[in-house]
């Protein structure tokens, strides 16, 4: 018989609530039907209730069931306070773990019964007995999740009968600590969320152009020199796993069944690595880590031996570290013009017979090449590869398995040639670094527009592979946590959550018996588990209908309409007063015609709520048109080389050189920027001049550029911002005719993004339309 002794330090105590400041906590509550997610497959409920009570006891009829009873007890014990017995026997009142291998059952099968006598979880696995634990714990009220200890909730849970087995063997999430890295505790924390939701793999970027993020002893550049970078602020970003630091990693993710899959990329997104050891690439150029977002045409050079020798060194020491069958070798976005000005890899093409054919050109048989051998090293060590879906171009090697991003097509391609398939495509919602909300209200991120019902709505085999009875070659699903606009964990957390637990159920649960109205209501259940974690999820913000906008000016009254991306209520104030959960409900248009403060915020059913919208409504007289005489279309500008980061530092600056522009574009065009960035000289620009209004109105105005002013007044501010997918919009209120116009372009590279990447525009929309209209240089005067 063994107690179990609560052991949750001081620190965690106090970490894991509410260190995001921008949400609050309180009155939780979740819906009393059946909550688990990934749904199962079959759940019948019975009549009563188990009740959890101090000192239950736990049975398991094996030495891995006790195991995976240790870590449910003492996950339990935390919430709860409950200490655990360990009976030799299985009794009324126990928690019994069944293991029989001799069972008809798949691998992660489980059947789960609860009554008011008892708890047994039956599996033919330990992973089995895992799952079934993990759905118990999800009967249970969800504060269970915490590490601090609940009081006054009833720990009881409804008597079901279940059985249940996943749709896909592969249940994956792909973690990228090299744009921006992952400490260790946060990638724990991550796996216990996983493996809550039953996902089974975590696929871990390890190496690419930004950041070499795992320990080689033999290469120590590739840390010392690969893991670092001085970003465009100036200032250095580093981390990596040290080879400790993997094992703990792997072995935290196999004691929850979740197996971990390095990628290590070849032959492109390698410009870390080739900072470290530069004659791994063609020219042998000394470089530095990338510091900007994109493509790098900077990539290793197969026509070297040494490049492969350098792989299998690197193979050799990380092999040991992930024991799971497979070794992700990328293969992605890997460009080929160095290939082709490259005598050593133009002899590799002729030695190897790698001549172009009407489907692929030489380059691409080239990169083949490389796939085949990274195949052949791993073989060795008994490994098979995957890689990103460009493996297909110049020929599929023999054993890989693809990992389909671009779309589909890439996995139907290689399914029809029968390999294994993991689905993964960006465009159908596998991407979790996309927008889940308005722009305009959320972090800078990479793009896209996908909700939660969208990533739901994803089946990972499509038609023509069922058609075809290919479509067992379809091994799972995963999402993508691409880190470049993830600044840090919290925006990581906010991107993947709560999309990934739609991702669980896409993985896990048959298509005939999903039902997204039913995850909707599971999901507020879940997002409370997802409070124990202290996991910052998204919260929908109230979005106004065509776009949302922090300053709105009017003239005579204003209507104001929000809506959310998931059915929530929302809360809000106009007297200044932060809303809470008493405060109104938004329940229609709010009618303001005096200058306000509207303060509006989305309440979540637990009594969560998300940040708070303080959105400034002004009272406005039209702006009075300028009389004066110009001169003819465009602006005037001047411009001064430099890199500035603040407006107000242009006001040193000497040496301007001034012009006149027709267009704003221009603005930003005075040096050509380019994909590498490399050399490219920065600047700074201000354009002045006049903005014809066609008649009386409000106006919003959008830009990427530093700063807008209209008529004196600064209108948009994007100092201190990623110059991305402008969130400063702004209104004002103009008569027609001419408005005085400055604009402010500061070339720099801000978050990883080179500023001088944008079009330079200003947009515009009168008050009321839907769509801006970029501002003409017919519109503009000097
Ligand atoms: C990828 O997103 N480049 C696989
Ligand atoms: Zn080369």
């Amino acid at each position: 018989m063994k107690k179990f002794i609560l052991m949750v330090c001081a620190t965690l105590l106090l970490n894991v609530f509410g260190s995001k400041a921008s949400s609050s906590t309180s009155q939780l509550t979740s819906n009393n039907d059946i909550n688990i997610i990934p749904k199962p497959t079959s759940v019948e409920k019975q009549k009563g209730k188990f009740k959890l009570v101090n000192a239950n006891s736990i049975y398991s009829n094996t030495s891995e069931g006790k195991i995976i009873a240790e870590l449910f007890a003492s996950k339990l014990q935390a919430s709860t306070g409950y200490d655990f017995n360990f009976t030799e026997k299985e009794k009324t009142g126990n928690i019994s773990l069944i293991m029989n291998p001799k069972l008809m059952y798949k691998e992660d099968q489980y059947k789960l019964s609860v009554t008011p006598k008892g708890v047994s979880v039956l599996a033919k696995t330990p992973k089995g007995l895992f799952y079934g634990m993990q759905s118990f714990m999800q009967l249970l009220p969800p504060q269970v999740e915490s590490n601090i200890l609940q009081t006054n909730i009833d720990w009881s849970a409804p008597c079901v009968t279940i059985n249940d087995e996943p749709r896909f063997g592969y249940r994956g999430v792909m973690l990228d600590p090299c744009r921006h890295f992952i400490p260790v505790e946060n990638v724990k924390k991550q796996l216990d969320v996983m493996a809550l939701f039953k996902m089974n793999t975590m696929h871990f970027h390890l190496t690419d152009d930004q950041g070499w993020r795992i320990e080689i002893k033999k290469y120590p550049k590739l840390t010392e020199i690969g893991s670092s970078r001085i970003d465009g602020e100036g200032t250095e970003y580093k981390g990596y796993y040290t080879q400790e630091e993997i094992k703990d990693i792997v072995k935290y993710a196999s004691d929850r069944f979740i197996t971990v899959i390095p990628e290590l990329e070849t032959p492109g997104h390698e410009l870390a690595a080739i900072s470290a050891y530069p004659h791994l690439s063609c020219k042998g150029e000394d470089t530095t880590p990338r510091i900007i977002w994109g493509v790098e045409d900077i990539v290793m050079c197969p026509g070297k031996e040494d490049m492969f020798t350098f792989l299998e060194d690197v193979i050799k020491e990380m092999e040991p570290l992930f024991p799971g069958t497979y070794f992700h070798i990328g293969g992605d976005e890997c460009p080929k013009s160095s290939w082709k000005n490259c005598e050593k890899c133009q002899a590799r093409i002729k030695a190897e017979n790698l001549t172009a054919d009407n489907k692929h050109t030489a380059e691409e048989r080239l990169q083949s090449y490389v796939i085949g051998r990274m195949e052949n090293i791993l073989a060795k060590y008994g490994k098979k590869i995957i890689g990103w879906d460009e493996i297909l171009e110049g020929g599929l090697s023999s054993n890989a398995t693809v990992m389909s991003w671009r779309g589909e097509q890439g996995g139907i391609e290689a399914a029809l040639q029968n390999h294994d398939v993991i689905m993964t495509p960006g465009g159908n919602g596998m991407y979790l670094d996309t927008y889940q909300g308005d722009r305009n209200n959320e972090p800078v991120a990479i793009g896209g527009f996908t909700t939660l019902e969208k990533v739901y709505s994803y089946n990972p085999v499509p038609d023509t592979l069922k058609s075809m009875n290919k479509e067992h070659f379809v091994k799972g699903v995963q999402c993508n946590n691409w880190s470049e606009y993830m600044y840090n964990t919290d925006i990581m957390e906010y991107r993947m959550y709560p999309r990934l637990l739609a991702v669980s159920e896409i993985a896990w649960t048959d298509l005939g018996n999903k039902d997204y109205k039913d995850f909707e209501r599971r999901i507020n259940d879940a997002q409370i588990r997802l409070d124990g974690h202290g996991i910052n999820y998204h919260i929908p913000y109230p979005e106004q209908l065509n776009g949302s906008c922090n300053f709105v000016a009017f003239t005579d009254n204003v209507d104001l309409e929000f809506k959310t991306t998931r059915p929530y209520d929302m809360v809000y104030t106009l007297d200044g007063t932060e809303p809470n959960i008493r405060s109104a409900k938004y329940s229609g248009p709010i009618k303001i015609s005096e200058s306000k403060i509207l303060k509006i915020r989305t309440l979540l059913p637990s009594g969560k709520m998300g940040p708070t919208r303080n959105i400034t409504v002004e009272k406005q007289n039209l702006s009075p048109a300028s009389l004066v005489k110009t001169q003819g279309n465009g602006l005037n500008m001047k411009m001064t080389m430099g890199t500035y980061f603040k407006s107000s530092e242009l006001d040193n600056a000497k040496d301007w050189k001034k012009m006149n522009i027709k267009e704003l574009k221009e603005i930003r065009s005075q040096v050509e920027s380019s994909e590498s960035m490399r050399g490219v000289e920065q600047y700074s620009a201000i354009a002045t001049g006049y903005i014809n209004i066609p008649e009386d109105g409000v106006y919003y105005f959008s830009s990427e550029n530093e700063q807008v002013w209209i008529d004196g007044k600064l209108l948009i501010n994007n100092e201190g911002e990623v110059k991305r997918f402008s969130r400063k919009d702004s209104s004002m209120a103009l008569a027609k005719g001419l408005h005085e116009i400055k604009v402010i372009f500061l070339g720099h590279i801000m978050g990883g993004w080179p500023s001088m990447w944008n079009d330079g525009s200003v947009k515009i929309k009168k008050a009321g339309e839907k769509n801006f209209a970029y501002v003409t240089g017919e519109q503009l005067f000097y």
